[in-house]
């Protein structure tokens, strides 16, 4: 079996991507460890690159169909990790799940509609419905026992006035696994109230050992009525840059409204490479995504020793899946303001910052990517420690 390697630390810089070229804009200086944007600093698979490479053997770039290889594969992904038996019928390629989240609130819902959230969250969740013409609706998390939890009676009073639910399954940030029980407790809720609910799984396959990820629709007959499942191997592989993911819609009428829109607007295809990737990451990447996640939870388990070690006061929820940590600071007394400026300024890193994932009730709060070669983290968490302690 082949054992790879994610420890070797790859040279970024300069290839035009968004962790490491943007910095200057967004941070002020590019001299810090990008510990921010939700991709990983692992070489995308070396399968990936060969089938992307092969493809260019082929001289012509014309227009593509879907494969039937790649549908193929994705399906057989489905149903062996979340049991879900897809039809062809019933998945569509979408170029990029945020853009897939902006084509459900334009064709799903009317201008003016409340649509529903959970923060904190991914930021697009907040933005896009209102980029959309629509209002967003924020039902804010609780923290139990050291991870999320919804707020039940917040959520339904919400759920109430709104007509779809963006839900990231599981939560980014945190990783939070939602588990059979809170979902169908979700769906209920959705069902009665009327709501379509758009279920967000790009952090899927990145559940980590000791949890399990169960797809939404999966959890209940309402779900699979009123559901989207927005799937992609972006984060798993690495391969964000290829703009490959998929919607699942079981419910023919959600699927007619839905698809036919997409189809209408012509985003029937995708790019060529676009499918070729996701091909080979399905077919091929089972080995790779298994001893990728095994790193992510030993990098999981260096943050939660140093931080009990070094840095007690911080206040972490750990992920249950993927790659992303969420830091509260305000043991520490210092303004939210001060806090950034230290993690910048004198730790040099790039983390996200609490506030873009919900408002001011995340001030003092910051988001960390530990999805890198543990020497990367290490030296991060140590800079850390440094600015602050
Ligand atoms: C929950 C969630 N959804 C969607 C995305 C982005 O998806 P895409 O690049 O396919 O638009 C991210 C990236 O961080 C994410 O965390």
């Amino acid at each position: 079996m082949k054992k790879y390697d994610f420890d070797r630390p790859i040279q970024r810089r300069g290839t035009d991507c968004v962790k490491y070229d943007l910095m200057k804009t967004l941070y002020g200086r590019d001299d810090l460890l990008p510990m921010w944007v939700a991709d990983m600093d692992f070489r995308s698979p070396d399968f990936v690159m060969d089938a992307l490479r092969n493809r260019c053997n082929h001289e012509v770039l014309g227009y593509a169909t879907v494969p039937a290889a790649y549908t193929d594969a994705l399906r057989q992904w489905l149903q062996t990790h979340y049991a879900i038996d897809a039809e062809s019928s019933e998945l569509h390629f979408i170029p990029g799940i945020v853009a897939g989240i902006a084509y459900a609130l334009l064709s799903l819902t009317q201008p003016g509609d409340k649509v529903l959230v959970t923060t904190p969250v991914y930021p697009p969740f907040l933005n896009l419905p209102t980029a959309c013409g629509r209002q967003v609706e924020c039902s804010p998390l609780l923290v139990k026992d050291g991870r999320f939890a919804i707020d039940f009676s917040d959520f339904e009073r919400r759920a109430a006035r709104c007509k779809m639910l963006i839900l990231s399954n599981p939560h980014n940030p945190a990783g939070t696994v939602w588990g059979a029980e809170v979902l169908a407790r979700v769906a209920d809720i959705c069902d009665r109230h009327g709501l379509t609910v758009v279920s967000d799984e790009i952090h899927a396959d990145m559940t980590l050992p000791g949890h399990s990820h169960v797809s939404y629709s999966t959890v209940s007959e309402a779900a699979r009525r009123h559901s989207l499942t927005f799937m992609a191997p972006s984060k798993t592989f690495n391969i964000a840059g290829l703009g490959s993911s998929t919607c699942y819609v079981a419910d023919p009428a959600l699927r007619r409204r839905f698809f036919g829109w997409l189809d209408g607007m012509g985003v029937a295809g995708g790019n060529i490479f676009a499918f070729v990737g996701a091909e080979a990451a399905f077919s091929q990447g089972e080995e790779w995504r298994r001893q990728m996640v095994d790193y992510l939870a030993a990098n999981v388990a260096a943050l939660r020793t140093f931080l009990s070690e070094h840095m007690p006061r911080v206040s972490v929820l750990l992920p249950e899946a993927s790659y992303l940590a969420w830091l509260d600071f305000s043991a520490y007394g210092m303004t939210h303001d001060d806090l950034a400026d230290r993690i910048v300024n004198k730790a040099r890193l790039a983390l996200n910052d609490g506030t873009t994932f919900g408002g001011e009730a995340f001030r003092c709060c910051f988001r960390l990517n530990l999805g890198c070669p543990r020497a990367m983290l290490t030296e991060a968490l140590e800079r850390l420690a440094q600015a602050l302690e």
